[in-house]
């Protein structure tokens, strides 16, 4: 049988990745695949600066659109990244008869409902494991491993960059700044790594989770983002001392209570004994709650070049024995037939369900306290713990840290514009949110 020939869009860090490691493991996975592979041709911008990072031995091309079309090419490989140009070729090659696999989550969560279905009508595979999580086989999991569940939440550290960010500011007390450069040379920062501080590309991630977990369309434009930018080092110093860390979460939960989903990405306090709490640096770790199987657990490398070329990888070996051995017995994109999309929408946040951290700046006088305990008391807000702490020289003054139970985000809202309304509350009350995560 002739080798499987493969076109490359694109020749940055994920690229040069899968050509190092199709490279370095081209035996096991050729075996694996039951079929030769090769790369047939890159297609680069700058053919010039594609040479000197995948070497002398691939075809560079700057012609993009006749690549993805090229009778001699059987699979492309989307490695560009953005949602305009990337989107023409892929939707161009899925026309062209050709499967695609790629690492790119802003496309799939931003266009995934018109790429599946433009896929499924023409009867061929996408692949899309290096979309989440990077090197971590999430996606197989959801669509295959647990496919006997009810999924009823998923809760993951999905962003690298951030987690590298947050783990290196507490462990090492370096500035955001020097961490994020460090990250962007490590190659785990998206092109525009604003994508990343501020929880974009999370929020890309936790959409995808969500639509293969709760057979929905892809809703990107609903979920709830929030990033790390605007998180204070007094809150992490704060809940280290409550027994909790920080990080950034992409959640999706199942709500039947109110016939929806919740989909959210925001920095949230982990109580610091769970396994998610200490997952550091680049690593990503995403739990899955299924009703057969409890909770589990998947943890790796979710950036860099070839964690994500492993992903990029074996999404290349399914494809590869679906077209070579299998046509009939594919597993879906989403593992549900895109013509069988629920309808169950995405909930505004103010339907969300969470425990809060609460830090308010005080004037440390008699009946602070009570007047801010009788406001969430009137909401039937319910406090877990309450700690007050010298914030600085003014010995007038204080931080009050208080941790909620569950509480509907709308309420906890309306309760925070009353408490910043006292005179005595002097400074924007701090929200965050905390989970359990058990
Ligand atoms: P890079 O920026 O390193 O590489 C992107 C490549 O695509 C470069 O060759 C770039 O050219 C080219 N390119 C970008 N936009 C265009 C365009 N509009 N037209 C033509 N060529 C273009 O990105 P990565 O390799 O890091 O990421 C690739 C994809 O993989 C992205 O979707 C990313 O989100 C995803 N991903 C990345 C991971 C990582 O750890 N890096 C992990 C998981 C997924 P030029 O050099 O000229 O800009
Ligand atoms: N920028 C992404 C991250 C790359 O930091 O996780 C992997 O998707």
């Amino acid at each position: 049988m002739n080798p499987i020939k493969l076109a490359l869009l694109g020749a940055g860090t994920v690229a040069s990745g899968v050509v190092q490691v199709l490279e370095r493991n081209h035996a096991e996975i050729v075996r694996r695949a039951g079929r030769g592979i090769e790369v047939t041709a890159v297609a680069a911008r700058d053919p010039a600066k594609a040479r000197r990072t995948l070497g002398e031995a691939v075809a560079i091309t700057d012609d993009f659109d006749s690549l993805v079309r090229r009778p001699d090419i059987d699979i492309v490989v989307e490695l560009m990244g953005g949602t305009t140009r990337a989107r023409e070729l892929v939707l161009a090659a899925i026309a062209a008869g050709k499967p695609v696999v790629t690492a790119n989550k802003a496309l799939l969560a931003v266009h995934g409902t018109e790429i599946f279905e433009a896929a499924r009508e023409r009867g061929v595979a996408i692949g899309f494991e290096a979309a989440v999580a990077g090197g971590v086989p999430i996606i197989k999991a959801l669509r295959e491993g647990l496919s006997a569940n009810r999924i009823e939440w998923i809760a993951g550290i999905i962003n690298g960059t951030t987690n590298f960010i947050l783990s290196e500011m507490r462990s090492k007390g370096l500035d955001f700044d020097v961490v994020l450069k460090e990250a962007q040379r490590l190659g785990y920062a998206e092109a525009d790594p604003s994508f990343d501080i501020e929880g974009v590309d999370a929020a890309h991630k936790a959409t995808i989770m969500s639509a293969i977990a709760f057979g929905t369309p892809v809703q990107f434009e609903r979920a709830h983002v929030e990033g790390i930018t605007k998180l204070q080092a007094a809150d992490i110093r704060y809940a280290e001392q409550l027994g909790y860390r920080i990080k950034l979460l992409g959640i999706t939960k199942r709500r039947d209570d109110v016939g929806g989903i919740e989909l959210r990405v925001h920095p949230t306090l982990v109580p610091s004994t769970r396994l998610i709490a200490n997952v550091e640096g680049a690593m990503n770790a995403v739990l899955v709650n299924g009703n057969a199987v409890g909770s589990t657990l998947y943890y790796g490398k979710g950036a860099g070049a070839e964690p994500t070329a492993s992903a990029v990888i074996a999404d290349l070996v399914d494809v590869i024995r679906l077209i070579t051995a299998d046509p009939d017995h594919r597993v879906p994109h989403l593992a549900f037939q895109p013509d069988a999309l629920a309808a169950t929408p995405v909930l505004p946040i103010a339907q969300t369900v969470t425990a809060f951290y609460l830090r308010l700046h005080v004037a440390d006088e008699a009946g602070v306290l009570a007047n801010i305990t009788r406001i969430l008391a009137d909401r039937r807000i319910s406090i877990d713990a309450v700690l007050q702490r010298e914030s600085g020289d003014n010995e007038n003054q204080t931080d009050l840290i208080i941790l909620t139970h569950d509480t509907l985000e709308g309420e906890m809202d309306a309760a925070i514009a009353q408490m910043q309304a006292l005179p005595t509350v002097l400074a924007p009350i701090v929200k965050l949110r905390k989970e359990e995560l058990a």
